[in-house]
C-alpha cells in the first residue's frame, strides 16, 4: 500500500514537473514569438514609410522638373541651386596633345593624364593613379590639402615619360573639384558649401582653381589649372565625346548629383546670357533637392539631424553610397533596441558610419545558402555574433528596401530631367515636341560606384526607368556607364578650353 502511494506520488511530481517544463519552454516560445513580430513591426514599418510605388515616382519626376524650372527662373528659387557652369561647347573630338586633370570629391583622388590624338576616339588613351585622401585632411586647412593634392600631382607629373615635357610648353589641367560651386567662368568659382564629410571652413567662399594654382606654384611645377569643372560635367564630357546624343550626366557614388545641357533662353536667373552654342551645362547639384513627395522615414530624419549638415543634401542622403549604410546601421539598432534576437548589445551599433555601403552592399549580394558573408559582416563589423539564419535573412531584407529606394529615387531623378528637357516621351514640362521626338535616342552618362559596382542597385534602377516610362519609351534612354570619366572629362576640357 505504502509502496503504490509513494509510486502514485512520485508519478504526480514527475507529471507536475513536466506540465512546469512545458509551461515554461512554451511561454518562451510565446514570449520569443511575440519579441520576433515586434523584430517583423518594425521592418514591415520601415518597409512602408520607405515606399516608392510607381505613383509615388511619377510624383518625384514631376517635382524634379518643377524645381528644374524653379532653380533656373530665380537665384534661390529652389533647393536646387541650379548651377551656372559657363561651359557652353563640349568636346568635339577634334583636341589634340596631353592634358592632365585631378579629380578631388570623394573618397579617393585621382590624377591623370589624357593624350588625345584629334581625332574622336571610344577609348581615350590615359594614365591614372588613385589615392585615398587621409582624413585628417578633409577636416584641416585648405593648404593642407592643396599641398597634398599638389605634391601627389609632381610626383605623378615626374614619373611620366611625356612626350610633350620635351617641348617644355606649360601643363594644362583640368580640375574636377566635385562640390557646390559658384561660377565666374569656367575656370573659377568659389565653393558654396562642402558636402561627403568634407568640412574645411577656410575654404567655403573660395576659388577652388585659384587655390589649387596657388599650391602648383608653391611647389613649383609648370601648370595652369584652365578649367574648374564638376564631377557631372567630366562625365557629361566624355560621355558626349564617345556619343554625341549624350544630354545628361549622372553620379551615384559617395554622393550624388546631375548635370544636363540646357537653353540659355530657359536660364531666366541669367538674363541676356550669350553663348557660342546657344546653351550651357547646369550642374543640379540634385543631392539637396527636396520634396514632401519623398519616401522619409524616422530613420532618415535622425540621420539628417546627426549629420554634420543638417537640411541639406536630402536626395544625398537617401541615395548616395555615403549614407545607405549608415540607413542599414539605424535600422539593426532599433531592431536591437526593440528585443534581443540580435543577442547582447553591440555599442559598435551606436557608432555612426561604421556600417560602410560597400559592406553593405556584400551582405545584400551575399548568394550563399548560409548568408555567409552577411554572418561575418555582423560579426567583424558590429560584433554582432552567432545569428541565427533568420536573422540573417532579415538583415538582408533591410539592405533590400534601402538599396531599392535609392535606385528608384535616382531613377525618378533622370526622367525628371529627361521631362524638363522635352526628352521623356511624354508631352515634357516645357512642351511642344512632337510625337517623332519619342523615337529619338537619349543617353545618359552614368558614374558612381553604386551604379557600376553594385548589381542589384543598377538593376533596381534600371527595373523602375522601364515602370515609369513605359515599354515604349523605356528602350530610347540609354544609360552609359563611364569609367574614370569625371577626370579624363576634366582633361577633354582642359584641352578645348586651352590657351
Ligand atoms: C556634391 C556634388 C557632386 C556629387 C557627386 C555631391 O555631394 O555636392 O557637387 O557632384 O556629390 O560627387
Amino acid at each position: 500500500m505504502m509502496e503504490r502511494k509513494l509510486v502514485f506520488g512520485v508519478a504526480v511530481g514527475v507529471a507536475v514537473g513536466a506540465c512546469v517544463v512545458a509551461a515554461v519552454v512554451v511561454g518562451r516560445r510565446v514570449k520569443s514569438r511575440s519579441k520576433w513580430k515586434r523584430v517583423v513591426r518594425v521592418l514591415e514599418e520601415f518597409e512602408v514609410a520607405g515606399d516608392t510605388p510607381v505613383r509615388r515616382l511619377r510624383q518625384v519626376v514631376d517635382a524634379m522638373a518643377v524645381e528644374m524650372h524653379a532653380g533656373l527662373a530665380s537665384e534661390g528659387g529652389s533647393k536646387l541651386k541650379m548651377l551656372l557652369t559657363y561651359v557652353d561647347n563640349l568636346p568635339n573630338g577634334s583636341e589634340k596633345g596631353t592634358f592632365y586633370a585631378l579629380d578631388l570629391g570623394g573618397t579617393n583622388f585621382r590624377v591623370l593624364r589624357v593624350h588625345l590624338g584629334g581625332q574622336r576616339s571610344l577609348s581615350l588613351e590615359h594614365d591614372v593613379e588613385r589615392q585615398p585622401i587621409p582624413e585628417h585632411l578633409m577636416t584641416g586647412t585648405s593648404e593642407d590639402l592643396f599641398d597634398f593634392i599638389a605634391s601627389s600631382l609632381k610626383d605623378f607629373v615626374e614619373k611620366a615619360d611625356d612626350p610633350d615635357q620635351l617641348v617644355a610648353r606649360r601643363k594644362e589641367l583640368g580640375f574636377t573639384f566635385s562640390f557646390p560651386v559658384k561660377h565666374a567662368s569656367a575656370s573659377s568659382g568659389v565653393l558654396i558649401k562642402w558636402t561627403k564629410g568634407f568640412s574645411i571652413e577656410d575654404m567655403v567662399g573660395q576659388d577652388a582653381a585659384e587655390s589649387l594654382q596657388q599650391a602648383i606654384d608653391r611647389i613649383g611645377l609648370d601648370m595652369r589649372v584652365s578649367v574648374l569643372i564638376n564631377d557631372t560635367l567630366g562625365t557629361l564630357a566624355v560621355g558626349h565625346y564617345q556619343d554625341p546624343d549624350t544630354v545628361a550626366a549622372v553620379i551615384i557614388g559617395t554622393g550624388t548629383n546631375a548635370c544636363y545641357l540646357e537653353r540659355t533662353d530657359a536660364i531666366i536667373k541669367c538674363q541676356g546670357l550669350l553663348t557660342t552654342s546657344g546653351s550651357m551645362v547646369i550642374n543640379m547639384e540634385w543631392g539637396n533637392f527636396w520634396t514632401s513627395h519623398l519616401p522619409r522615414t524616422t530613420y532618415d530624419i535622425d540621420l539628417d539631424v546627426d549629420s554634420p549638415n543638417p537640411n541639406e543634401q536630402g536626395f544625398e542622403k537617401m541615395i548616395s553610397g555615403m549614407y545607405l549604410g549608415d540607413i542599414v546601421r539605424r535600422v539593426i539598432l532599433r531592431i536591437s533596441q526593440e528585443s534581443d534576437v540580435l543577442g547582447p548589445a553591440s555599442t559598435r551599433l551606436l557608432m555612426p558610419f561604421i556600417l560602410r555601403t560597400p559592406s553593405m552592399a556584400a551582405m545584400h549580394e551575399d548568394s550563399s545558402p548560409d548568408l555567409t558573408e552577411v554572418a561575418r559582416t555582423l560579426e567583424d563589423i558590429l560584433e554582432i555574433t552567432d545569428t541565427p539564419l533568420k536573422v540573417r535573412k532579415l538583415v538582408v531584407k533591410i539592405c533590400d528596401i534601402v538599396t531599392r529606394r535609392a535606385a528608384r529615387l535616382a531613377a525618378a531623378g533622370i526622367v525628371g530631367i529627361l521631362k524638363k528637357i522635352g526628352r521623356d516621351g511624354s508631352n515634357g514640362i516645357a512642351g511642344g515636341r512632337s510625337r517623332t521626338d519619342i523615337k529619338l535616342r537619349r543617353t545618359v552618362a552614368i558614374e558612381g560606384s553604386l551604379y557600376t559596382s553594385y548589381t542589384m542597385f543598377r538593376e533596381y534602377l534600371h527595373e523602375a526607368l522601364v515602370e515609369i516610362l513605359g515599354e515604349e519609351t523605356a528602350p530610347h534612354v540609354i544609360l552609359k556607364a563611364t569609367e574614370d570619366g569625371s577626370g579624363i572629362g576634366a582633361a577633354l576640357l582642359a584641352a578645348s578650353y586651352s590657351s
